[in-house]
């Protein structure tokens, strides 16, 4: 292992805002169901980053967002040094993250705990649907940690930005999928619902430059189990709608490495 690697691991154990619970399977999560009371301190809402990397999409909501905490989290403590490091040095009390498999999701959060959760540039797992972060696997340990999205004017009908017909087809790994759908906005595909899009509970959202992982979110999972479908688009940065601001103002460390290589960038917000 290289030494500025054990450094930053080193670093990791000097930082009260990184909790590492890399051991899920056989331990207890202690902060599960006591972030707001024991590390928050106050009552605004969860919102979480799965497969944070470096946490530039949780630090950059914070800074934001001030009336809500966020938590990143991913299993390669290298890379949370960085977000842990720059949160600690700010004194970024409303940001946390954990050193933890997604997979055990459940345990690091009570039910209800978390408002809103981000999923940020994933592997997109081609070969395993299952094990993509969208998949019904998934969705169901989300479901089990999130707030109810009742609350959101949401469902697939239209707002008067997004479009209100919806028809898709794709096969279970995304491969020959297409979408017949959308608000077509300098060529790119893309239809949101601005009322659902200012809610901010019970909402997933999927950030990807990959289009099979896309597709598959879109068209097997959200509009296949006619759930909430909030906010899509194929290419956030060939449309100017406001309600995508936030979408496109944060920038990760893989987005703008796929944005030098000329990628697209897609985004899904739907609920469960
Ligand atoms: C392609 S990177 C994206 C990182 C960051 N979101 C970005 O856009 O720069 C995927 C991240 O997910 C994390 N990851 C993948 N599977 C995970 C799992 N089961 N549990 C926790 N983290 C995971 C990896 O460690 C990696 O940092």
């Amino acid at each position: 292992m290289k030494n500025n690697k054990l450094q930053k691991f080193a670093d990791n154990l000097t930082f009260s805002n990184l909790f590492q619970y890399p051991f899920l399977h056989r331990e207890e999560c202690p902060m599960r169901g006591r972030w707001h009371s024991d590390y928050f301190k106050n009552d605004f809402p969860i919102v979480i980053e799965i497969g944070c990397g470096k946490g530039e999409y949780t630090i950059g909501l914070s800074e934001k967002y001030p009336n809500k905490n966020f938590i990143g989290i991913d299993i390669k403590g290298a890379r949370l040094w960085k977000g842990s490091r720059y949160a600690f040095e700010n004194n970024l009390n409303r940001v946390a993250f954990v050193r933890a498999r997604i997979d055990f999701i459940e345990k690091i959060f009570a039910p209800e705990e978390v408002s809103e959760i981000w999923i940020t540039f994933p592997d997109p797992q081609h070969a395993k649907a299952r094990k993509r972060l969208t998949s019904p696997m998934f969705l169901e340990r989300y479901r089990k940690i999130l707030r109810s999205s009742s609350n959101n004017s949401n469902n697939n009908s239209s707002s008067s930005n997004s479009s209100s017909s919806s028809s898709s087809s794709s096969s279970s790994n995304g491969n020959n999928a297409s979408i017949s759908s959308g608000a077509n906005i300098n060529g790119s595909r893309t239809s949101i619902n601005n009322n659902a899009c200012n809610a901010h509970t019970g909402k997933i959202n999927l950030k990807t430059d990959d289009t099979i992982l896309y597709l598959y979110t879109l068209d097997d999972i959200v509009l296949g189990s006619g759930l909430p479908l909030y906010a899509y688009s194929d290419d956030i940065y060939a449309n100017t709608d406001e309600s995508l601001n936030d979408v496109r103002a944060i920038r990760t460390f893989y987005e703008e490495m796929w944005l030098k290589m000329g990628k697209k960038i897609k985004y899904i917000s739907f609920g469960l």
